[in-house]
């Protein structure tokens, strides 16, 4: 694993952004998972301004879902379907067509569950898929004791989990309770895991899944059994890490040719 520090969530942003900038340039039609929150922000941004300045030509990617809440009402706008097209495929100049997730409104969940590694199987695989982190230490929606194995199920959110979502909907009661999400097992297999993490309220979580046991219990720990992982931290989600200055130095040293 490798551990990035920043000084901000922009550097970040801009970091990752470059990231999938050069993945899309070798491989045009590459396939991007994305995920949802606050965190990504600056990277769909940054990423943005690369295609608008035309650094990028990004129009044959395509983009996937990390989970969805179940039970919105389709078109819902806090639904992560809305949201990711919202926040990324449009500003990407990318048609609807290039987007894939989870059916959050099907009746038989599990099917659509199933049908969704399906389909992930089937468009070749996730090239990148961009993380955040629970406070909890969940990815996806992955949250404590979910197995390290799971494929894309339904989930249950913690109490903690939709308290911190209740700021996208005008009362905690309108958070659903009931999730689809990427399992563990399913994230592992995308070619290269980027984890950004921000702010002074990620550092617990961001210390235990990197320096901490891999366990059930803070999901993110995963990321450890990737052999591509790469967690994107700013000063303030760095705080805790005993191992700060080594991955500093690291990073500082870093042939410029290995990109992220
Ligand atoms: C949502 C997702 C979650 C969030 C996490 C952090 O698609 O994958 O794991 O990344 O809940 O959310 P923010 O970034 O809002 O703090």
């Amino acid at each position: 694993m490798e551990v990035v520090i920043v000084p901000d969530a922009a550097a970040g942003g801009e970091l990752i952004a470059e990231a999938l900038a050069t993945l899309v340039r070798r491989k045009p039609e590459a396939l991007l998972g994305v995920a949802t929150g606050s965190t990504p922000l600056p990277v769909y941004e940054a990423l943005a301004a690369k295609v608008r300045a035309g650094e990028v030509d990004a129009s044959r990617a395509r983009i996937c879902q990390l989970d969805e809440y179940v039970g919105l009402p389709a078109g819902h706008p806090e639904s992560y379907r809305s949201v990711v097209l919202r926040e990324v495929v449009e500003p990407l100049g990318l048609d609807e067509s290039a987007f894939m997730g989870p059916d959050g409104t099907a009746e038989d969940v599990q099917a659509a569950c199933e049908a969704y590694d399906r389909a992930l199987r089937e468009a070749g695989g996730v090239d990148l898929q961009l993380l955040g982190i629970g406070t909890d230490g969940h990815i996806g929606f992955n949250e404590p004791c979910s197995s390290l194995a799971s494929r894309t199920r339904i989930k249950t959110l913690t109490q903690q989990t939709r308290e911190d979502n209740a700021r996208f909907f005008d009362s905690l009661d309108e958070v659903p309770h009931h999730v689809i999400t990427q399992g563990i097992g399913t994230i592992l297999e995308a070619r290269h895991l980027v984890l950004l993490a921000t702010g002074e309220g990620k550092a617990d979580a961001v210390a235990q899944a990197v320096e901490g046991p891999v366990a059930a219990l803070v999901p993110a720990s995963a990321l450890q059994l990737h052999p591509h992982a790469t967690v994107v931290v700013d000063e303030a989600a760095a705080g805790k890490l005993k191992l700060a200055e080594y991955f500093r130095a690291t990073y500082a040293a870093k042939p410029e040719w290995q990109g992220l």
